[in-house]
């Protein structure tokens, strides 16, 4: 096989991203010389980060994209042919070379899932990365105490759906969340047991969240930025803590808050950390086997938003950062 279709940078967004930012190309695959395998790519994730990936100035942990060069992600597939024996002909692998058809994998960089523990889409989602980061936030940055309240914004997308049912099962007194939309508030008080969400799109933010957390928030999962986590930041407990995942309102078109608002970080003695899940790769293995006891006992919902088609992973990325997805925003590729 000498070429695969994939998703191709046309240009940079200006600010707001659009699906006509990327395009579909034929890219050359390379040899499968010793240590590689050759995969076909059934699911794709879509993650906000690949936004900030699409601007010119360089990230301090990733590499960002050039103009008519292909986009990558994490994505799972099958090895339809090998040249190493850490990857076989028939296994499931995630790796890194996602927004394409298929890849030629360094087994360096890939890691045989294994689908009788899980169906392969959870090894993308509650598994996965997006798994992984909830667990990193919550626990070594966020250092998560039984009995405590926890706020989680950004909490019906696929991090902060993890985090919120994490903290739950690990005896959170309550898990507050924000999400914008009716039907996806409504699933996360159902199906994922948080016990307060606010649906920041209809109500302001600021004024529920004192109803939600009469006493104050002892741990903050900030996926969202902004005015969210400013409203936040006056409703923590003295001595309460922040991890900060995310800032995905930044690609919004809102003004933000002013940084005055880091007063409070000092009237409450907050400690506010943030981090980036690839520094905690020592915690994957008690992560996994916690997280799939959760998926197995059925206690964890595990809700994904799948798109059809390479063709599609630009809607889908679109919809992602405009709020479309319930819980992990996925491509579908191949079966
Ligand atoms: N630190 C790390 O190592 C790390 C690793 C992975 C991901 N992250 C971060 O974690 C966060 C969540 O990632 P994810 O993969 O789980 O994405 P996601 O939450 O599944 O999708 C993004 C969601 O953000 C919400 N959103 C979009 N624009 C917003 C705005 N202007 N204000 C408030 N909410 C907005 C939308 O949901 P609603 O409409 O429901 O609000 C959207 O569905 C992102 O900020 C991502 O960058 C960090």
């Amino acid at each position: 096989m000498k070429s695969t279709t994939a998703v191709l940078l046309a240009r940079r967004p200006e600010h707001t991203f659009v699906a006509d930012d990327l395009t579909l190309g034929e890219i050359e695959l390379p040899e499968l010389t010793p240590g590689h395998a050759l995969v076909r790519n059934q699911y794709m994730s879509l993650d906000p980060s690949t936004r900030g990936r699409m601007d010119p100035g360089e990230k301090q942990y990733t590499t960002n994209f050039s103009v008519g060069g292909p986009l990558d992600g994490s994505a799972i597939g099958v090895v339809v042919e090998s040249a190493s024996d850490k990857l076989p002909v028939g296994a499931t692998v995630r790796h890194r070379l996602g927004w394409r058809e298929y890849a030629v994998v360094d087994d360096v960089a890939a890691t045989v899932c294994d689908t009788n523990l899980a169906p392969a889409i959870n090894w993308l989602s509650s598994l996965g990365q997006t798994g992984f980061t909830a667990y990193a936030g919550l626990f070594p940055v966020g250092k998560l105490q039984a009995g405590e309240v926890v706020l989680v914004s950004g909490a019906g997308g696929a991090v902060g759906s993890m985090a919120g049912q994490f903290a739950r099962l690990s005896g959170a007194s309550r898990v507050i969340g924000s999400a914008g939309g009716a039907d996806k508030c409504q699933w996360l008080l159902d199906d994922c047991g948080f016990d307060y969400v606010i649906n920041y799109r209809d109500a302001e933010f600021a004024d529920e969240l004192p109803k939600a957390a009469p006493e104050g928030i002892d741990l903050f999962f900030d996926n969202v930025g902004g005015w969210q986590m400013a409203a936040a930041f006056q409703n923590m407990k003295i001595h309460g803590r922040v991890s900060m995942c995310g800032a995905i309102s930044n690609f919004g078109t809102t003004p933000q808050p002013s940084t005055a608002v880091m007063i409070e970080m000092i009237l409450r003695r907050i400690t506010v950390q943030g981090f980036i899940v690839r520094d905690y790769e020592d915690l994957r293995p008690e992560f996994e086997a916690k997280v799939s006891g959760w998926l197995a006992s059925g206690e964890l919902v595990d809700r994904a938003t799948v798109s059809e088609g390479i063709a599609n992973a630009g809607a889908g990325l679109a919809g992602l950062l405009s709020g479309a997805n319930v819980g992990k925003a996925l491509v579908h590729l191949s079966d």
